[in-house]
């Protein structure tokens, strides 16, 4: 590779940064939009509301629009849907959240969030509700 070819690549290259973030910036938009209405397609965001305020999540964590939901035990639930990682453990997928909120202790035992007794539906709910938190 010439200097000349490598110092043309990088000017350029640096030109299309920032179309390049972006574009990422949209599409990353995009799909969490498109998560959050495949979620509400596999289970009740107002329904999954309902059992939140029901099981106490919010006792130990941050929930936005749930009501009295500011607990600091666990991390806060904000931006659920943008998250690469449930629990640092499983990739943020709606099958994997469903899972987690069913029986956290199945898949890190030990954790400091207790099995609540979830049944599938009511976490399928609720997991449609964390994804509409974009
Ligand atoms: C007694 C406290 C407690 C209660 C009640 C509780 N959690 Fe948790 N939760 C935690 C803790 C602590 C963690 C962090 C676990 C870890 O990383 O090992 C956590 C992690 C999570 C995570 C992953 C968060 C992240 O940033 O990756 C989700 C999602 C979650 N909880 C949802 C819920 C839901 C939904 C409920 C109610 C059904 C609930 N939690 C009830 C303590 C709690």
């Amino acid at each position: 590779m010439t200097a000349s070819f490598r110092r043309n690549w990088r000017s350029r290259g640096a030109r299309y940064v920032p179309s390049l973030l972006a574009g990422s910036a949209l599409i990353l938009a995009a799909c969490s939009g498109k998560a959050a209405r495949a979620a509400a397609l596999r289970g009740n965001p107002d329904a999954g509301k309902v059992a939140i305020a029901a099981y106490g999540c919010g006792a130990c964590h941050t929930v936005p629009g749930i009501r009295d939901a500011r607990g600091l035990v666990g991390p806060p639930l904000d931006h659920f849907a943008r998250r690469g990682f449930i629990a640092g453990q499983l990739p943020n997928t709606f099958d994997n959240l469903v899972r987690w909120i069913e029986s956290p202790q199945s898949v890190e035992p030990g954790t400091a969030m207790p099995d609540l007794g979830v049944p599938e539906p009511l976490a399928r709910n609720i997991a449609a509700y964390l994804y509409t938190l974009q």
